[in-house]
């Protein structure tokens, strides 16, 4: 599908999109993500690599090491992040590419704003990413960094069904996010007492495989990469 054909339907769409936050995200990251002097705090790289233990930089390139310089499809970003990896993903396009950031959140939509500037590739969505008003197979590659241990099981799944969906036939979806640690890693233990105390959906997250959740019908490949004594994970599922 060319940008300009997408970019119609995606403003056709907008209309009927359904941009109310979602109850879990008000109730546990309204901290993080919503209230402004929250953005204000997170807004910080080396901030978002200490809670990484270091691993940001290494990570934000494993992610951007999927996708091709001077890339001329439609790249479907969903919701945003802390630091730079959507300036990076930004600079990978070529003037035919095209840049779509989902997020429900508007103030976070407008954090993303004021770090990418005014780009004529880059269009920024505020819809629910497990219900997107988006078209089928629109987009050649759907990033979704650090997003799923922070939903519920059923918004996680609604996620993993709508990024395969909008991805087209030869796309790739590419997860960043956290893993099951080694029984070696000691970071382990630490990590389950962060888990318990702020990110009440991540354990539930990494007790299972992404593999094992999803649909069968349309995936062609899938391969898992694990770094960090195996507490981070990247998963590349080919459509
Ligand atoms: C990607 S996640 C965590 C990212 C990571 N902690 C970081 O900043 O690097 C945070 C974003 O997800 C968004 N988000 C969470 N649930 C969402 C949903 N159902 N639909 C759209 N955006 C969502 C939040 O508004 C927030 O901007």
């Amino acid at each position: 599908m060319d940008k300009t054909s997408l970019k119609k339907l995606i403003d056709d769409d907008q209309s009927n999109a359904k941009n109310t936050i979602p109850p879990y995200l008000e109730e546990t990251y309204w901290w993080a993500y919503l209230h402004p002097r929250g953005i204000r705090i997170f807004e910080r790289q080396w901030l978002v690599n200490f809670i990484l233990w270091g691993n940001y930089r290494r990570l934000r390139e494993a992610a951007l090491s999927e996708i091709d310089s001077h890339f001329q499809g439609n790249m479907l970003q969903l919701a945003c992040v802390y630091g730079d990896l959507t300036e990076k993903l930004a600079s990978k396009l070529s003037i035919k590419g095209q840049l779509d950031l989902v997020d429900i959140s508007q103030a976070q939509l407008e954090n993303a704003q004021s770090k990418l500037g005014q780009r004529q590739n880059i269009n920024l969505i505020q819809q629910d990413t497990s219900s997107l008003n988006l078209p089928d197979n629109a987009y050649d590659a759907t990033m979704l960094f650090f997003l799923m241990h922070e939903q519920p099981e059923n918004v996680r799944l609604s996620t993993l069904a709508e990024a395969i969906r909008v991805t087209r036939k030869g796309g790739k979806i590419i997860i960043v996010d956290y893993h099951r640690a080694a029984g070696w890693n000691p970071l382990r233990y630490v990590m389950k007492g962060v888990f318990r105390w702020l990110e009440p959906f991540a354990e539930d997250f990494i007790s299972s495989e992404v593999s094992d959740t999803l649909p069968i019908d349309k995936i062609t490949r899938i391969k898992k990469q694990v770094y960090f004594g195996g507490l981070y994970q990247k998963v590349i599922i080919n459509c």
